[in-house]
């Protein structure tokens, strides 16, 4: 089964195509065309220009990712939500094309289960336990690819997007249990609010990041919000108003070295919340054989080092598995990784009664 998939669900036109090998979602391409540079002009995504940018590239990428049409597939998947409607309608509009065209079977997938699936990209994921040696460790953090084994169920799955940040419970392939979510911002939420504060430019995770390797995690105390020990709920609001507010009572311009404390201090104290979160879901739910985290937060190295040492010391029986870098950030390799475990274990959508769904919620298939 090869399947071509697109996903256009914010502001990167992707498409993708991945193929089923021994069982395992394998990329054959995987193109991405940013609208970085254009959003960066405005700070921030605005979707009529974003839909606008989809619509412009989208033969091209497809183009590229069927190699001019050379490379031929079985089946098309999609991002049908959550996300902006305008961009969403495109990559949706162009697979039902195709679908029809082609007679072929037809794959609506959430983009919250395309990131869930990044985990499971065939060559792309990485392993990484106590008994596993110091190499494989270091791989982990340096984001090499190790090319080990898949997650195995039942997983835990720590979402952290622009849009989204959840502890999942998978025991089962495809079905989902929500363990935890934010009650008010997303963690990428926080990151590209504190960057737009310290003017530091969009997107703002990777220039927070980049900052905070600079600075001093304890030059400011910041709140963790609900901390009780049982809580896996998020809340990431009542941090960015702490650091608004320290901001503030600051003389302008604010030095270069204060933004960098305030980066770490924000990246750290966002790091130690996940952490705490992630522990007690662990401890709440007995027998997680896997750990995964995925989303566009999950290309922070901070975290990514966090999370592996905390599970490492305090669950060396876990698997960690974090995707490569750039299949934390949206792209179509993991809507097909996701298509692909739908051939295996469920039933193709029909395109023609398939709509997008901009607020669509994680639900069980
Ligand atoms: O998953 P994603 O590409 O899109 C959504 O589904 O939302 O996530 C985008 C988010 C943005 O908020 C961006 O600032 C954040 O991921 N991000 C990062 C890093 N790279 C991207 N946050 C922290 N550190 C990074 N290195
Ligand atoms: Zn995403």
């Amino acid at each position: 089964m090869r399947i071509l998939a697109i996903e256009t669900s914010c502001d990167e036109t992707a498409a993708a195509i991945v193929e089923e090998a021994g069982g395992q979602p394998k990329i054959i391409t995987n193109i991405v065309a940013s609208q970085i540079d254009i959003h960066k002009e405005t700070g921030g995504v605005i979707p009529e220009v974003a839909a606008r940018m989809h619509a412009e590239v989208m033969p091209a990428v497809l183009g590229q990712a069927t190699k001019n049409k050379t490379l031929d597939f079985d089946a098309v998947a999609v991002t049908i939500g959550p996300g902006l409607i305008g961009s969403l309608l495109i990559g949706l509009a162009a697979a039902k094309t195709i679908a029809q065209v082609k007679n072929i079977p037809f794959y609506a997938v959430n983009h919250l289960e395309g990131h869930i699936y990044s985990a499971w990209l065939e060559k792309r994921i990485l392993g990484a336990s106590n008994g596993s040696g110091r190499q494989r460790y270091n791989n982990l953090i340096a984001g090499k690819d190790t090319s080990e084994g898949l997650p195995e169920l039942p997983a835990l799955i720590l979402i952290v997007s622009g849009g989204h940040t959840e502890l999942i419970l998978m025991k089962r392939h495809l079905h989902y249990q929500l363990l935890g979510a934010t009650r008010d911002d997303a963690a990428g939420e926080a990151f590209d609010k504190i960057a737009r504060l310290l003017d530091l430019g969009y997107p703002g995770g990777p220039a927070i990041s980049q900052l905070a390797v600079h600075g001093k995690a304890d030059e400011f105390d910041l709140p963790i919000a609900l901390p009780e020990n049982d809580e896996l709920d998020f809340s990431f609001s009542g941090l960015k108003a702490a650091v608004a507010l320290k901001v503030s009572k600051m003389s302008q311009p604010i030095a270069a070295h204060t933004k960098a404390d305030i980066a770490t201090s924000f990246q750290d104290t966002v790091a130690k919340t996940l952490v705490r979160k992630t522990l007690a879901a662990i401890r709440l739910n007995p027998g997680i054989k896997s750990f995964c985290l995925v989303g566009g937060v999950a290309a922070n190295t901070h975290l990514r080092t966090e999370l592996t040492q905390a599970i490492n010391q305090n669950h060396p029986e876990i698997t960690v598995t974090i995707p490569l870098i750039e299949y934390c950030t949206d792209n179509a390799a993991m809507i097909g990784a996701a298509a692909i475990y739908r051939s295996m274990f469920s039933q193709p959508d029909n395109w023609y009664n398939v709509q997008a769904d901009p607020s669509l919620g994680l639900g069980s298939n």
